[in-house]
């Protein structure tokens, strides 16, 4: 894996995220209230939503537009709801945060 520094942890509030731009669209990052990361698109497959804005709950994010919940984990959505996020590996190294940027820059996710 070819590893991108986006930034520090410190940057991104707990249970918050911010958004990278890539040439592939935007990708929004998320922490967790235990301090994981977890990146994915930051489009609701839904009707395109940003889930940057959305509520973090565990390791899942809420959808703030219809409330659609997805695992920050799989990008899968939970209960009722059907559709898939992509998502990209990603990790904390000495308080700053990583992302694949190989699988960025080839447009596929996990
Ligand atoms: S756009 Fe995300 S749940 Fe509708």
């Amino acid at each position: 894996m070819s590893w991108l520094d986006i930034g520090a942890l410190g940057d991104i509030p707990q249970r918050g995220a911010r958004v990278v731009k890539t040439v592939h669209g935007c990708v929004a990052v998320f922490r967790t209230g235990d301090d994981r990361v977890f990146a994915m698109d930051d489009r609701c497959p839904h009707k395109g939503g940003p889930l940057s804005e959305g509520i973090v709950h565990g390791h899942a994010v809420t959808c703030p537009l219809h409330n659609w919940v997805f695992s920050l984990e799989t990008g899968i959505a939970q209960g009722a709801d059907s559709g898939t996020v992509a998502t990209y590996p990603a990790r904390v190294d000495a308080g700053r945060v990583l992302i694949d940027a190989a699988r960025l820059r080839a447009g596929r996710a996990a």
